[in-house]
């Protein structure tokens, strides 16, 4: 979900000069729980398109990021926006080379994420977590304007130029998985169902042990006190004397 903090920061570096007249593309833009179209479309771009995998509010063109070019074209927006999406893209050297590729000489590309720290949130995967550090690897071929922690919680916020030539460099990261809880190039399909199991039983095992230890209690308390309490003193005193022996 983009953050008030999030949307802050695209209202404080996406100015009219940048946006007026502009062509738009926001990459995952499904709005959750707010959103930063509202800020940019009061900015008069030419054309804003919201893509998201999902349908619903604030999406133009269901599609997967990793389609860009193909869909529409390289150095096919003066813009590029994605908020909170990085850290969801299991293939996110592709989509980053995607998000690079679609945008024109001299374009704008705005991406907010979310870094070490930040809890496991699904939408509907949840992969990687980014440091300053690695943007500054991953965008080492764009003019990196601004980069900063968002201040609110674990996360990263970025503004970068693209150049005259985009002179692509594949960005050789290994970035922190969430569901490793260490750096990887990648995660394998046996790792995400593995995680997916441990991440389904986790609550539903602690809630079996706080009902189990709940009916130990009642057992104790509803049956062996009563019963214990029943029996004649000198069946209770041999009942003592063969549990110490044992
Ligand atoms: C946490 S939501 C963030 C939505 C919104 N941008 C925001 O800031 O609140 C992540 C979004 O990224 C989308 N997404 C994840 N992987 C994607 C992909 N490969 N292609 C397109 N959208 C993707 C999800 O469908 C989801 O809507």
């Amino acid at each position: 979900m983009c953050g008030t903090s999030g949307i802050a920061f695209a209202e404080r570096v996406l100015t009219a000069g940048e946006i007026e007249g502009k062509d738009v593309l926001e990459v995952g833009s499904l709005d959750f729980n707010g959103s930063i179209r509202p800020h940019v479309e009061s900015l008069k771009p030419a054309r804003y398109v919201g893509v998201d995998m999902m349908p619903g509010q604030r999406v133009d063109i269901v599609m997967d990021a990793a389609a860009l070019v193909e869909r529409f074209g390289p150095a096919s927006f003066d813009v590029v926006l994605t908020t909170e999406m990085m850290e969801h893209v299991r293939d996110w050297p592709t989509v980053i080379s995607n998000l690079k590729r679609v945008l024109r000489p001299g374009g704008l590309l705005l991406v907010t994420t979310r870094s070490i720290g930040f809890q496991y949130h699904g939408y509907p995967y949840d992969f990687w977590r980014y440091e300053p550090e690695d943007m500054r690897v991953i965008f080492t071929d764009l003019d990196i304007e601004v980069l900063e922690r968002d201040p609110d919680s674990p996360g990263v916020f970025l503004l970068a130029r693209q150049r005259e030539h985009l002179a692509e460099v594949t960005p050789v990261v290994a970035l922190y998985s969430i569901i490793l809880g260490r750096r990887v190039a990648e995660v394998s399909d046996f790792q995400i169902r593995n995680f997916r199991v441990r991440h389904w039983l986790a609550p539903r095992m602690k809630t079996t042990r706080r009902m189990a230890t709940k009916a130990r209690k009642r057992l104790r308390s509803d049956v062996v006190v009563p019963l214990w309490a029943a029996l004649p003193t000198g069946a209770r005193v041999g009942i003592k004397r063969v549990l110490r022996r044992s």
